[in-house]
């Protein structure tokens, strides 16, 4: 027994059907685009600095080890996939955020976080055969800035120019930006633009909840999942302003410190769609109303006290792993036209860095 609370199913979850997933004709055109831009960002900051980092979401700030502990009193609906049996399982994590380029963190840009479970058993997504490896690719939003793999395109290329560009300049358009962001805020908006340019509030990243932001299949069902802090010293941090000072690692400083004496926990939570209207799968830009279909506990993340960062980890988990939505079991495909242009681009960054950097990625066992 685990002494998470009972979890009890208040909503009729929508059974996935195929014609849900609709793939327009230049999709193909679209996707292969991407990969290039991201390969060109890739180029731009190897020869740079000799090292091959992601495409996006280049700097860590934590990378961490744990166990996942699936609940043991699911309800039938939510023992699917990954959490279809009580469990407890080792899990990486690696904290980040979005930019290509390794930036000061006065750069204060939107956050990621990607968990890796290791010893899932199932059927497996293709180009996931033979491994035993589930993740969990999220940002710190409920829904992604562009609807479609093509507006997304059109923003990463005015980001992909921006990249090696006067990184001083862009620490000042950040201050500029968090100051017209809290505006923006404070009058009941949000800007995934200038928060991707910079303009962030500079909040520690521990105390963030992330999602996957796109759906994926739940089983027969389909569903997003969000990663969300629990323990207190952890949500303690929830929109705390950090003073970076000086240091341009200033997340991974504050990070640093927090893991020296502390442990912390994260609830896994399913959010079912019920409504294929109000919970689209070609649209990545919709939120799903959580009155409709609240978020509910399947697992929980717990870290112990650890070195957040060192050579040993840089090496094992930022270099030689990769997190993917399409590292994983059939039960929890990713879907939606964001979902799949991912795949290539994935595959393509990682295999960039397994061969500039001369360290193979290997999924763990
Ligand atoms: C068309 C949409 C997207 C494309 C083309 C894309 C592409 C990429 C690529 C190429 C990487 C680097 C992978 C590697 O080298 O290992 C990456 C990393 C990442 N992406 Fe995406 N992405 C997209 C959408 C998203 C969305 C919707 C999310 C959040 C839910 C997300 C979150 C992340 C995170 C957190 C990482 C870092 C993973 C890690 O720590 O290794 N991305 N993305």
């Amino acid at each position: 027994m685990n002494d998470l609370p009972q979890t009890r199913l208040a909503v009729t979850p929508l059974r996935f059907d195929p014609a849900f997933e609709q793939i327009p004709d230049d999709e193909a055109h679209t996707s292969k685009e991407l990969a290039d831009t991201l390969r060109s960002i890739m180029e731009t900051t190897f020869n740079d600095s000799g090292h091959a980092n992601r495409s996006v979401h280049a700097k860590a700030h934590g990378l961490l080890r744990g166990q996942v502990t699936v609940l043991d009193n699911l309800p039938a609906e939510l023992r699917q996939g990954a959490f279809s049996k009580p469990a407890t399982m080792p899990v990486f994590l690696r904290f980040s955020t979005n930019p290509g380029d390794i930036l000061d963190d006065k750069v204060s840009t939107p956050r990621g976080q990607a968990i890796k479970i290791v010893g899932v058993d199932g059927p497996r997504l293709p180009g996931s055969e033979g491994d035993v490896t589930q993740d969990f690719v999220m940002q710190n939003a409920k829904a992604f800035t562009s609807a479609t793999p093509k507006a997304f395109l059109a923003t990463l290329k005015l980001l992909a120019k921006t990249t090696d560009k006067a990184p001083g300049l862009k620490k000042a358009l950040s201050a500029v930006l968090r100051g017209v962001e809290s505006t923006i805020e404070s009058m009941g908006g949000e800007s995934g633009t200038l928060k991707s340019l910079g303009g962030h509030p500079q909040t520690h990243i521990l105390g963030e909840s992330f999602s996957t932001v796109v759906p994926i299949l739940y089983g027969p069902y389909y569903a997003k999942l969000a990663m969300v802090p629990v323990s207190a010293s952890l949500t303690a941090l929830t929109g705390l302003h950090v003073d970076f000072a000086d240091n341009p690692d200033g997340l991974r400083a504050a990070v640093t410190e927090y893991f020296i004496q502390h442990s912390g926990s994260w609830e896994l939570r399913i959010q079912l769609a019920t409504d294929i209207e109000k919970m689209p799968i070609e649209d990545a830009s919709v939120q799903w109303s959580e009155e409709l279909s609240p978020y509910v506990t399947v697992a929980r993340i717990d870290v112990d006290a650890q070195p957040a960062w060192d050579d040993e980890k840089v090496r094992a988990i930022d270099d030689a792993m990769a997190f993917s939505p399409w590292h994983g079991l059939q039960a929890h495909r990713p879907l939606g036209g964001v979902m799949r242009v991912r795949k290539p681009s994935y595959e393509m960054s990682s295999d960039f860095r397994a061969s500039h950097n001369g360290c193979p990625i290997r999924e763990p066992r």
